[in-house]
């Protein structure tokens, strides 16, 4: 069958047909499929059948799957894939149950060497809802007027676990964990390692701060880009089927789970990440 790669939507998202991520690929597809990637941000790959291995092969195809950070979501016989559902909860808090994801946000970029890509695959869905809305942060940033390019070149934020202004609610984690995972300080445009285009690195999640820039006024300034990288021209918003592999890249992306279902029914999917490079 011949593997063929369709876009989604006009800067974000492509369907990938033809392929079945648990056979081997050779250079040149495993080079279109990249290209796809950073290209598209989210990757779709319908009727996967994957056990916890074979979707950490397949994921392969795009870098090194590492272990998943948060440990109390793990698979117990296989530490690179954990699980996300609508009955995780949060264990090391007050036990209730949180739903991850649900606001605007890319991976752990409160870690040194975030993950260049997380991937989730379907297992349950409910009947409707559910989906998950991804932003292409490099077309944002080429679309910003050139006098806010200027003011935000260069510019420095401080990545918390969770900011005193976070929209959400994250997993408690122990003081162990607390004291292992300082605040990290990260660019605010960062330059995508394989495409050199430039990339906004938004996470209202962490952000506390922009260094020198007084706090209120870093706030505003953070809610106009995050404003402006959410419109609808930069999203693809992915409709999940069973079966589903969906893979974005963190490095020029944003996402956003949705959790506007009936949640009486099972969503649960499970998830991994690919290992990433210090953002610069
Ligand atoms: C994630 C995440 C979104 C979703 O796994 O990192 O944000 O739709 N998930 O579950
Ligand atoms: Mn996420």
């Amino acid at each position: 069958m011949t593997v063929t790669i369709t876009p989604l939507a006009e800067n974000a998202g492509a369907e990938v047909t033809g392929l079945d991520l648990r056979d081997d690929v050779d250079a040149e597809i495993a080079k279109r499929l990249n290209d796809a990637f950073v290209d598209r941000v989210a990757l779709v790959f319908r009727d996967q059948t994957l056990t916890p291995r074979d979707f950490v092969k397949g994921a392969s195809i795009f870098g090194t799957p590492m272990k998943q950070l948060l440990a109390q979501y793990h698979l117990p016989d296989c530490p690179e894939v954990g699980i996300v559902s609508n009955r995780d909860r949060d264990t090391k808090g007050d036990g209730k149950i949180l739903i991850r994801g649900t606001t605007w946000h890319t991976d752990h970029s409160n870690t040194e060497v975030p993950p260049k890509a997380t991937s989730l695959y379907a297992i349950d869905l409910p009947d409707s809802g559910g989906d998950t809305a991804f932003t292409n942060t490099c077309a944002a940033y080429d679309a910003l007027p050139n006098a806010t390019k200027k003011r935000i070149d260069g510019l420095q934020a401080v990545h918390a676990y969770l900011s005193s202004r976070t929209p959400r609610k994250l997993p408690k984690r122990t003081k162990e964990e607390e004291a292992a995972s300082p605040d990290m300080i990260q660019p605010l445009v960062r330059t995508h390692p394989d495409s050199g285009r430039k990339a906004l690195y938004l996470n209202p999640v962490r952000i506390e701060e922009f260094v020198g820039v007084e706090k209120e006024e870093g706030f505003s300034l953070l809610g106009e880009l995050m404003a402006h990288a959410t419109e609808d021209r930069f999203i693809y918003r992915h409709k999940w089927r069973r079966g589903d592999m969906v893979i974005w890249d963190n490095r020029c992306s944003m996402h956003q789970a949705n959790k506007d279902y009936d949640m009486s029914q099972l969503r649960l999917m499970h998830r991994l990440m690919l290992e990433g490079t210090k953002p610069a």
